[in-house]
């Protein structure tokens, strides 16, 4: 019998403190200048809504989404760097997107920074729009560098 290994769908489940080391691990990987533990445990404490992703138990990429009223507020969304360019990003933010709108949410904003072809790309491509810039928002080694802001009603 030929043996062929299948792999499963990915999956999605509520972010745990008990996630927080692989994800951060990840998160280091993944930017120049990564969240701390604190962000994410801070973020956790507050109960904002974060998603892990995993296929066949291997974390592929996670999420985090504050909400207020209808508005959805994206914190972080991160793909592995072995996983990207595979339509991850999109499926994770389509699940934020679910989530969101379940929770009531008719907008969702986010901030991307202008050297980041990645998110932005990933973000035009799902219909988000800018509606404008936050001055020196980011830290970027010494100098700040802005953010551009962009929404997508859901
Ligand atoms: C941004 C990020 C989440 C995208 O995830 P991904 O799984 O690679 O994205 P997908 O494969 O779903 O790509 C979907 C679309 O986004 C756009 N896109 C993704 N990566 C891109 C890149 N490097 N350059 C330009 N456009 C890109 C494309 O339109 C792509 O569609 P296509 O592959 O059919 O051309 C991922 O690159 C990442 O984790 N980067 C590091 C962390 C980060 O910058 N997060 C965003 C902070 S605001």
């Amino acid at each position: 019998m030929n043996a062929i290994l299948k792999r499963s769908e990915p999956d999605f489940a509520p972010m745990r403190l008990e996630d927080v080391d692989a994800v951060l691990a990840l998160e280091q990987r993944a930017y120049r200048f990564p969240w701390t533990r604190a962000n994410f445990t801070d973020s956790l404490a507050a109960g904002y809504s974060a998603w892990c992703c995993r296929r066949d138990g291997e974390l592929i990429g996670y999420a985090l989404v504050m909400m207020a009223l209808d508005e959805a507020h994206l914190l972080n969304i991160t793909v592995a760097p072995d996983w990207q360019r595979r339509g991850y990003g999109l499926l994770i933010m389509r699940h934020l997107f679910d989530v969101a709108r379940s929770h009531g949410g008719k907008h969702m904003f986010l901030e991307v920074r202008p050297s980041n072809a990645a998110g932005q790309g990933l973000y035009a491509r799902l219909g988000f729009k800018t509606i404008g810039r936050r001055k020196g928002y980011y830290p970027a080694g010494g100098a700040r560098e802005d953010a551009v802001v962009m929404t997508l009603t859901l």
